[in-house]
C-alpha cells in the first residue's frame, strides 16, 4: 500500500494545469452516493455548464478551489473527479463531481460554484467494491490538501473567478 506521507517534491511534481481550467454553474444531484455510500458529499456541476469543453482534458482526479454561492463567499480546497465513474455501472456520461475540503451542515443543490482546477492527481480507476475507492477517495484529500497549500496551487484561491464570483456569469465555463 503506496505511503500517505508524500514527500515536498512528490507533491510538488502533481502535474499543473497550464493554464488552470475554470468551470461554473448550478450544482445538481447525481446519484446520492457520495454522502451515503462513501462518506463524501460531493457537489456535481450542471453538464450544462462543461459541455464541449474540456474534451481534450485527461479524464481522472485533479484538484483546486472552489467557491459557492457566488461573490464574498469562502474559497475552499476541492478534490473533484472528471468522466464517468468506472466502479459504477449506471454510470456512462461524464460529470464533473467536487469534494470540497470542508464541513457544510447542508446541500448546495441548486447553488452557484466555481471551481478552478489547478493540478491532475491521477486517472480515473475502475475499483471493485466500495471500500477501495473510499480508500482512494481518502487519499485523494490526505495529498490535495497538502499539496494546495503548496505556493504554485495556493496562488490560485486568489483566482479572479473567485473573486468575482460564481454568480456573475452564471452557466458559462472558461479553459483558460
Ligand atoms: C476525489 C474523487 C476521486 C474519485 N475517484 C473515482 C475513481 O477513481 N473511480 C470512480 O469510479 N469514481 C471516482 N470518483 C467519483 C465517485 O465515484 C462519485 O463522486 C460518487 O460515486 C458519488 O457520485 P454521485 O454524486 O453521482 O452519487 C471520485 C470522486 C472524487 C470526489
Amino acid at each position: 500500500m503506496p505511503s500517505l506521507c508524500l514527500t515536498a517534491q512528490q507533491l510538488a511534481s502533481l502535474t499543473a494545469t497550464s493554464p488552470p481550467h475554470r468551470l461554473r454553474g448550478a450544482v445538481v444531484e447525481g446519484f446520492g452516493r457520495g454522502s451515503k455510500l462513501l462518506g463524501c458529499p460531493t457537489a456535481n456541476l450542471d453538464p450544462a455548464s462543461f459541455r464541449g469543453l474540456l474534451t481534450d482534458v485527461p479524464r481522472g482526479v485533479y484538484m483546486g478551489w472552489a467557491q459557492v454561492g457566488g461573490a464574498g463567499q469562502p474559497v475552499y480546497k476541492t478534490v473533484l473527479s472528471l468522466g464517468t465513474n468506472p466502479s459504477f455501472a449506471d454510470s456512462r456520461e461524464d460529470t464533473v463531481e467536487s469534494y470540497l475540503l470542508h464541513d457544510f451542515p447542508g446541500d448546495f443543490y441548486g447553488q452557484q460554484i466555481a471551481l478552478v482546477i489547478v493540478a491532475f492527481m491521477r486517472p480515473m480507476e475502475k475499483y471493485n467494491g466500495l471500500g477501495p475507492l473510499i480508500k482512494a477517495i481518502e487519499r485523494d484529500v490526505r495529498v490535495g490538501d497538502r499539496a494546495l497549500d503548496l505556493d504554485q496551487f495556493r496562488a490560485f484561491k486568489e483566482d479572479d473567478r473567485c473573486k468575482s464570483g460564481a454568480d456573475s456569469n452564471a452557466n458559462s465555463s472558461t479553459s483558460a
